[in-house]
């Protein structure tokens, strides 16, 4: 008989799994209380880049897969996995959306049943928070009734290299048998699996990675204002440190940092050592401080070019170029470039912006949509390159602009000048 799978949440990190293990055979149910994305889902269509429109409708017309907000469709599941947000609440853990589907999916649980965590979170949520919530909703006891583990999700939108099936899938359950069975789970839908001794450290591996990122980004970013300052090319001497075989690893200033992963997941770790241990995870803090204050960062660069140029912030033209997080991607959230935008808005420039993965955005304050066209683009006092969308055309930008700022090395030319 084929196994039940509920996924809980099926967002960037739950749609991809729910349709992976429909392709590897399992009877899907992708549980959301946001109606919109149920009705979206069922009618086979996407919101997520990486799954197309038709893989969503095939898996509903192979019957395998029911998107609902309805918890009662989870019921008689074999398997069930959280996939949802963790978000902060005034710099700390905001764990509402684990409690609530932790209580809605508790009642349903069956002896032998497995329930996985595998939303981002800090130390000791799986044992400490999520355990006694289902023990007392289902009134079983685990490991003994039923098994409990957590794995991280490491997906990275739009990264065309590396997916779900080929990114090797780290895995803990909260004995061994409760391991066992999580890492059977895996094994089905990816091609390595990487067991750990406890749910604490998939928990923590999850944060390490994510803090990592964060830390080197705020290092090349302070170093960046540094060398601007010195009047060095920091883009020059990051190409050149990244020829070294080994013992380095390449990362690159921007406008800051954004989506749901970086600007949130430290913070986490952060909480948990103040908690635990009374300590201020320094790097952590340092990081945070720098990111946050590239947005700022931008907007004065920007406003010392104008005025070189005999212009204030105040009444330019200005055409920002891209406002998701990321390049080639439409998530907006957490993103630096609409921090940008919102300042110059305020700082009373009129905003123009151009990112055509963006759909459905309710924009800061006096910033305006556009397309990137050439007529955009030279009538703009000032072209600010925010994320570097693969679409965008930046030899033309080089050619008929009056000024470009560009955050993220793509241009060159007497009229360029990078963060
Ligand atoms: N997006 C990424 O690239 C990424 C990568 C790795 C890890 N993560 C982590 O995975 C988790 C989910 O992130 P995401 O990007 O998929 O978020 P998302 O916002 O895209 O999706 C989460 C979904 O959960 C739904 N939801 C919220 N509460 C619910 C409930 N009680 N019952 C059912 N559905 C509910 C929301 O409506 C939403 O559709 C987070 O902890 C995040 O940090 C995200």
């Amino acid at each position: 008989m084929r196994e039940k799978l509920v996924v809980v949440g099926q967002g960037y990190v739950g749609l991809p799994l729910a349709m992976a293990a429909v392709d590897a055979g399992f009877d899907v149910v992708g549980i959301d209380v946001d109606d919109w994305r149920v009705k979206r889902l069922n009618a086979g269509e996407s919101y997520v880049e990486d799954i197309p429109d038709e893989q969503v409708a095939a898996a509903g017309r192979s019957g395998r897969y029911l998107a609902s907000t309805d918890y009662a469709d989870a019921e008689g599941f074999d398997l069930c996995v959280i996939t949802v947000p963790t978000p902060l609440c005034e710099g700390a853990p905001d764990l509402r959306h684990i409690a609530a589907a932790g209580r809605s999916i508790a009642p349903l649980i069956r002896p032998g049943a497995t329930v996985i965590l595998e939303s981002t979170t800090y130390p000791g949520t799986t044992e400490e928070y999520l355990l006694p919530l289902l023990e007392e909703g289902s009134e079983l006891s685990a490991p003994d009734d039923f098994h409990l583990g957590y794995s991280p999700e490491r997906i990275d939108p739009g990264n065309e290299r590396w997916n779900l099936g080929n990114t090797p899938k780290v895995v803990s359950g909260i004995d061994e048998r409760s391991l066992k069975r999580v890492q059977g789970f895996y094994e089905r839908i990816v091609q390595e699996v990487v067991p750990v001794s406890s749910p604490k450290s998939a928990e923590l591996c999850k944060l390490l990675e994510n803090t990592f990122r964060h830390v080197n980004i705020a290092l090349v970013n302070e170093l960046g204002i540094f060398a601007h300052q010195l009047g060095i090319d920091v883009w020059e001497a990051i190409d050149a440190a990244a020829t070294k075989p080994f013992g380095y690893m390449r990362f690159v200033p921007g406008p800051g940092v954004g989506g749901h992963c970086l600007p949130i997941d430290p913070s986490y770790l952060s909480w948990s050592i103040k908690r635990g241990l009374g300590h201020n995870f320094r790097f952590v803090e340092l990081a945070n401080d720098i990111n946050r204050s590239m947005p700022d960062q931008v907007v004065h660069r920007v406003g010392l070019a104008l005025n070189e140029h005999g212009k204030a912030v105040r009444g330019s033209r200005l055409l920002l170029l891209g406002l998701s997080y990321k390049k080639n991607v439409g998530d907006c959230r957490e993103s630096p470039a609409l921090e940008v935008a919102g300042a110059f808005a305020k700082l009373g420039a009129h905003v123009r912006a151009a990112d055509p993965y963006v759909r459905d955005l309710r924009l800061p304050h006096g910033v305006d949509l556009v397309e990137a066209t050439s007529n955009e683009l030279a009538a703009a006092d000032a072209v600010v390159i925010l994320t570097d969308h693969d679409c965008f055309d930046y030899r033309l930008a080089e050619q008929v602009c009056t000024f470009v700022f560009d955050t993220r090395n793509r241009c060159r030319g007497p009229n360029v000048r990078r963060l």
